[in-house]
């Protein structure tokens, strides 16, 4: 998501404006980042429309929560800024809304900008002078800041302090500019590709976890509220029970699932039209679809449950292997279906039996 956006606080579920509103970001050199923000598309506005803006909205991820909630109450009680924080796990567990709830939490204004919009060093600069007192700064995908960016980040992070070099060769000179007190939230689907000095420079690190069958069904059930979509309680864990741990692909399978239940039954979602339609859209009862599977019968069927390379599993589905690593891979280890060894990814005995295929012990036992 290359964009900084300067869009207004999205509206309460209520239809009240958000209390406290984005800094719109001057500078001219981010007109051309500005001009991305147009081409979100309009999934990326109804993502918005449900995102929880509050704290009591944010469902789950209790160890975060209780974390963060200590961190703000000693911050406003010291009248300080919260510490640099940095949020790490898969997609769509909710970096980035939590983010924005921190903002609201704190009262504070944020700005939203991705490391590869990042690229050039007056592009950080403008954004970090443009900071008031308490404002969050949040960058997503911070393993990819380059390397003048993140240079300009240590004292920024640490002192609270611009060092910028004028001039170039032996008459090249350091002046330093102070900045207001900011805190830098970083979200990264790969906290081991950032390196350690500016991992070190966050107070607070911290993982955030899949989400259990429960806690995605009161999700469904808060977006289905706010579609405005009728909807059973088994409805909603028929549905949470296959996102695969991820608010995102709960409410993306449940606007699919609204549309199957408008087109072809009567409107409400209930536990036989949710599993009627994900089937129809191939997510499996365990949330796994097409490419998990297909990854999962390559390692089985060609490799004799592997190990196999990274490479010949992105080979194999046709995705990259990167996507594979962080999309795909985090669910199938968390379910105990997949697991690294260092020669390779094997399949375990509860994949071969979710496949449908006899685990190797079983058929050894048959000889
Ligand atoms: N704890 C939660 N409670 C309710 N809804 C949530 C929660 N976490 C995430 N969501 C929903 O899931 C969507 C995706 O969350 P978010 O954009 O914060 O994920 P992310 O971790 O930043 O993903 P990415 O790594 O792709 O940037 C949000 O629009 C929001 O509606
Ligand atoms: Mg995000």
């Amino acid at each position: 998501m290359a964009i900084i956006s300067s869009k207004k606080q999205p509206q309460e579920p209520n239809g009240q404006p958000g209390k406290q509103h984005q800094e719109s970001v001057k500078d001219s050199s981010h007109q051309e980042l500005l001009q991305a923000e147009a081409a979100l598309d309009e999934q990326g506005k109804q993502e918005e429309s449900i995102r929880p803006q509050r704290f009591a909205d944010y469902i789950g991820q209790k160890d975060l929560k209780d974390v963060l909630d200590i961190a703000i109450k000693a911050a406003k009680s010291r009248s300080e800024v919260l510490d640099h924080l940095l949020l790490y796990g898969p997609p769509g567990l909710g970096k980035t809304t939590m983010a924005m709830i921190l903002a609201s939490e704190m009262g504070v204004n944020y700005k939203i900008t991705s490391a590869p919009a990042l690229e050039r060093p007056r592009d950080i600069v403008g954004l970090l002078v443009n900071l008031k007192p308490g404002d969050i700064l949040f960058v997503d995908e911070i393993h990819r800041l380059s390397r003048m960016t993140e240079e300009i980040l240590y004292p920024a992070m640490e002192d609270y302090r611009l060092d910028i070099t004028i001039g170039k060769g032996s008459s090249a000179r350091i002046r330093s500019l102070p900045l207001a007190k900011f805190t830098l939230v970083g979200a990264t689907t790969r906290v081991g590709a950032l390196t350690s000095p500016l991992r070190d420079r966050f107070g607070l690190v911290q993982k955030l976890r899949f989400y259990e069958v429960d806690e995605l069904s009161k999700i469904v059930l808060r977006t289905a509220q706010l579609l405005q979509t009728p909807i059973t309680e088994d409805g909603a864990t028929e549905i949470a029970k296959r996102s695969r741990g991820t608010p995102r692909i709960a409410n993306r399978l449940l606007k699919r699932v609204r549309d199957y239940a408008e087109v072809k039954k009567s409107g409400e979602i209930n536990q036989s039209i949710a599993g009627e339609a994900l089937q129809l859209f191939q997510v499996d009862p365990c949330g796994l679809d097409w490419t998990d599977r297909k990854m999962l019968s390559v390692i089985i069927e060609q490799f004799n449950g592997g190990p196999v390379g990274l490479e010949t599993i992105a080979a194999a589905t046709g995705e990259d292997t990167q996507t594979i690593e962080e999309v795909y891979e985090p669910y199938l280890m968390q379910i105990g279906y997949l697991s690294r060894t260092p020669r390779g990814r094997t399949a375990t005995t509860a994949a071969y039996k979710h496949l449908g295929f006899k685990p190797p012990n079983e058929q050894m036992s048959l000889l």
